[in-house]
């Protein structure tokens, strides 16, 4: 298996878990259970962490292009307003419809532009 198919598969299996502990934290509801949160919360800043580490060393082999940082910076900003609202949700007793939302769509929309940016790395 190639370097970068390995890091694609931690992605995946990243991603995987935290939709995942999402599902189940939504499915049961308040008051959360302190494990799944726990899980779900320190998965997510795994894979923060493992992908922004894994963009420094890619960028610093060989420079990355325009879109490809594009998509680096869409995908972190995406990440850290899906952990803002997942901080919110598990903070306030009574959940606001719109943050449960936007907390799904912003999940939605931090794979994509995850997928984008390894796509790009991918094609050069
Ligand atoms: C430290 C950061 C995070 C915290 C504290 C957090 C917290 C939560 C909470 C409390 C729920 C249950 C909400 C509900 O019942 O509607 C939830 C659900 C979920 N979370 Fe997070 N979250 C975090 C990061 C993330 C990240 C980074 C992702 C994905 C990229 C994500 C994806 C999801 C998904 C898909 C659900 C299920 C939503 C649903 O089925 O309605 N979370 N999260």
């Amino acid at each position: 298996m190639g370097i970068m198919q390995m890091k694609i598969g931690v992605t995946v299996v990243g991603f995987v878990l935290i939709f995942l502990t999402g599902y189940l934290l939504n499915k049961a509801g308040q008051p959360f259970n302190v494990i799944v949160l726990t899980l779900h919360k320190l998965i997510s800043i795994a894979t923060i962490a493992y992908l922004i580490l894994n963009v420094m060393r890619i960028s610093r082999v060989a420079p990355l292009g325009q879109a490809a940082w594009i998509a680096c910076i869409a995908a972190g900003v995406f990440f850290l307003l899906t952990v803002a609202t997942g901080g919110w949700l598990s903070a306030v007793k009574t959940m606001p419809a719109v943050v449960q939302t936007l907390h799904k769509v912003l999940s939605v929309l931090t794979v994509l532009s995850t997928i984008a940016m390894f796509l790009l790395f991918c094609r050069r």
